[in-house]
């Protein structure tokens, strides 16, 4: 469908979107974030960094059932899972994990971020897992940051696509890679050339803000996630790369929660909550680069070309109408506070 767009375009209805990257927790915090990714997309990818992991088909077929419980009565909403790879993550897995619907697993640098101590510390420990990967047709996800305390925290996307990204491709050339939440120049322009076995997610918080966003009057930790935001030459290649039309950039929030106490504290958890208003600060994005009319591929197409599943048939509709966004949810006994909590924005869901 094309997006129906006039001049001064006020109300875009696009096919329903789906998010290429999302977490949701578990337990009460599901019946907080769970609807607010269900009122705006068809499927979600979920990431598997519960404490512990999810790491076999089984555990991950009962956290689907426990996110599509969290679902509420006459919504629509697909969980599609996946595992978390370790060092140990045997590779029979993966068959049982494709038989269960399992459609990717990601890969976390061990130490790379938020739950990831049960991550790879060295990815050649993990390459009888991708083999069968990659014979399964199963996706690596790709959390793109080197982890050594020696490299700055800002340069280690773009050396683990020289260190890690690069070699593991030369060695995995039909492995489907995606490159997740990507915050570099560097990494818009590896994606950019490489072949039709990698693509990248791109979060709405990378596309709008830059690493100010953090400073600004202030420490603000509900803009801190991992990767951290870049300075504005990246942002600018980054809405530079969603807003080209390019099959190879689609659109994964990275929304993730955390208890505003823990954000708010001595060392404060990495992640922006986003899914309260993802298609809001997408549309926000791609208005402001004047690209209204490439959101649609980028929400709704691109995505699930690249997983090989079918796009959505139903519509969503954007209206530019301005509306506060609530401070805080309750999420389970704590707070959750949203990225962009009391602030105005100008495109709203209806
Ligand atoms: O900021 C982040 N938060 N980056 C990640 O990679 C993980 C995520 C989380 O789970 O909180
Ligand atoms: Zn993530």
């Amino acid at each position: 469908m094309n997006p129906m767009q006039n001049s001064q375009t006020n109300t875009l209805t696009i096919t329903r979107p789906d998010d290429w990257h999302l977490h949701v927790r578990d337990g009460a915090a599901l019946n907080t974030v769970v609807p607010h990714t269900a009122a705006q997309f068809g499927r979600a990818i979920i990431m598997p960094n519960l404490k512990p992991p999810v790491t076999t088909a089984e555990q991950a077929l009962a956290y689907k059932a426990r996110i599509q419980a969290a679902v509420p009565a006459g919504m629509s909403f697909e969980p599609l899972m996946t595992l978390y790879l370790t060092d140990n993550l045997p590779a029979d897995e993966i068959a049982r994990a494709r038989d269960a619907g399992v459609v990717a697993v990601k890969l976390y640098p061990a130490g790379a971020t938020t739950n990831s101590d049960a991550g790879v510390t060295d990815l050649r420990k993990t390459y009888k897992t991708l083999e069968a990967m990659q014979k399964a047709g199963l996706l690596l996800l790709v959390h793109g940051e080197v982890t050594s305390s020696d490299i700055d925290l800002f340069d280690r996307e773009a050396v683990f696509i020289d260190t890690q990204l690069k070699p593991l491709r030369k060695d995995f050339p039909e492995l489907k890679i995606v490159f997740e939440h990507i915050t570099t120049q560097e990494a818009a322009q590896y994606v950019t050339e490489s072949d039709c076995f990698t693509a990248a997610s791109i979060t709405a918080h990378h596309l709008l803000y830059n690493r100010n966003a953090i400073f600004t009057g202030g420490i603000r930790p509900h803009y801190y996630c991992l990767p951290v935001l870049k300075r504005e030459t990246h942002r600018l290649a980054l809405v530079q790369a969603a807003t080209s039309g390019n099959a190879k950039f689609f659109l994964g929030t990275d929304s993730a929660p955390h208890p505003a106490h823990l954000k708010e504290h001595a060392s404060g958890c990495a992640g922006c909550y986003t899914a309260h208003a993802a298609m809001e600060l997408y549309a926000q994005a791609f208005d402001a680069a004047g690209a209204l009319d490439k959101l649609e591929g980028f929400a709704s197409f691109h995505g699930a070309d690249f997983y090989g599943l079918p796009r959505n048939t139903g519509t969503i509709i954007l209206r530019r109408e301005s509306w506060t966004v609530p401070e805080t949810f309750a999420f389970g006994e704590a707070q959750l506070k949203p990225l962009c909590g009391g602030d105005a924005l100008p495109w709203r869901v209806v």
